[in-house]
């Protein structure tokens, strides 16, 4: 079930002339507020704007002030609504400045690349990066309204909208085989698209938009917090953020969704290598990442390191790497212990293709 907070179809100007606020502002990055403001402006009665600059690197403390500082120019107050009209960054970010601006004021998420449309949108994470920890600042805090309008994916770079979809991938292999299958179809056609707007053409986005947040929406509804459940949504990022750090660090920055196909390749054969998955599933899911992502060639005398980085993960316990694994596509197992030298063998066994 779809909270009913969240509204996933068009946006629609009788939501916005209806809205009870005295003040609106729409957070913008440079890039949405080309691409996607002139979408939302026309609905909109009067309000102010905050541009910011687009990209993780700004999503800090000083950003955090300079949306403090306009909004107590424009005598923000409790019966004002701030809406974060971007990707992931702008939604963390904005409901984070939001979530503690006078203790608390409204604030709606418009997300507009597929990311953020199908995983930052659900669950109430929000905060910001300090010192070079990722979300290091944050809280848990719901925005008022969410409205994903899938008209804005097809002015995404290419590489953006082809990684927010490893996290659709991500949701049917942890929760709907069929839907899984049914991608598979489609798949040779989504993997050859060379332009957003090809592969916008080739699905019906607003469907597998509601399918992925739908599934989140449960996991999250039955474990907020992350006790348990929720862990299933970490599939492939055990090993994907190791691989996503490593680069980063090393001035080779790759995609999220990118790392995370690698890492569920990576996740999927020590499923296999454990006993818990059929060969031949692990060969299906290896095959539709590799079709639809290409094979990217990874430092092979880096493993070591690579596997290190996966013990510092904050997610893990007693320094234990915790990964969720798979008994059959749609059969998540959380909590399932992996060794540093069991994630460099599955990083070779994805470096020999
Ligand atoms: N809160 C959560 O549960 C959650 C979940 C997953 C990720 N995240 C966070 O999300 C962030 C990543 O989000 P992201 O991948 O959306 O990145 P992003 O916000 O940096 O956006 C990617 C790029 O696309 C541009 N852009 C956005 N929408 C556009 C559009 N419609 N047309 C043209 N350009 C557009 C942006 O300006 C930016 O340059 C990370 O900081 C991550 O921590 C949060
Ligand atoms: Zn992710």
């Amino acid at each position: 079930m779809i909270p009913t907070h969240i509204h996933i179809k068009p946006l629609e100007r009788s939501f916005f002339q209806k809205l009870p606020y005295k003040n609106i502002a729409v957070l913008t990055d440079e890039n949405t507020y080309q691409s996607c403001y002139p979408h939302l402006k026309p609905l909109l009665g009067s309000h102010w704007v905050v541009q910011i600059y687009s990209g993780e690197m700004y999503k800090n403390l000083k950003t955090c002030e300079y949306i403090w500082q306009q909004l107590t120019d424009f005598h923000f107050d409790r019966k004002s609504l701030l809406i974060n009209l971007g990707g992931g960054v702008i939604g963390d970010m904005g409901g984070f400045v939001a979530a503690t601006f006078k203790r608390g004021i409204d604030f709606m998420n418009i997300p507009t690349t597929l990311l953020a449309q199908v995983d930052a949108s659900v669950g109430g994470k929000l905060g910001i990066d300090f010192q070079g920890y990722k979300n290091h600042i944050g809280i848990f805090a719901e925005p008022k309204y969410v409205w994903i309008d899938t008209f804005f994916l097809q002015t995404l770079p290419l590489a953006q909208f082809k990684s927010g979809f490893a996290e659709v991938v991500k949701h049917c292999l942890v929760s709907d085989k069929k839907m899984f299958e049914e991608l598979g179809i489609v798949l040779p056609k989504l993997a050859a698209a060379t332009s957003a707007e090809e592969l916008y053409n080739l699905l019906n986005w607003n469907q597998l938009v509601q399918h992925s947040v739908a599934i989140k929406s449960k996991v999250v509804e039955e474990d907020p917090k992350e006790k348990g459940l929720r862990k299933i949504l970490n599939f492939g990022h055990t090993v994907g953020h190791a691989i996503e750090s490593y680069l980063l660090l090393h001035s080779k920055p790759i995609l999220h969704g990118e790392a995370v196909a690698i890492g569920m390749i990576c996740e999927a054969w020590l499923s296999w290598q454990k006993g818990l998955l059929e060969k031949a599933d692990y060969q299906q899911i290896k095959g539709f990442l590799l079709h639809f992502f290409g094979h990217k060639d990874l430092p092979v005398t880096k493993f070591e390191e690579i596997s290190k980085l996966a013990q510092q993960d904050k997610k893990n316990e007693n320094q234990q790497i915790q990964a969720c694994l798979l008994q059959g596509i749609g059969q998540p197992v959380f909590g399932q212990e992996i060794t540093r030298q069991e994630i460099v063998a599955s990083l070779e066994a994805y470096q020999v293709k």
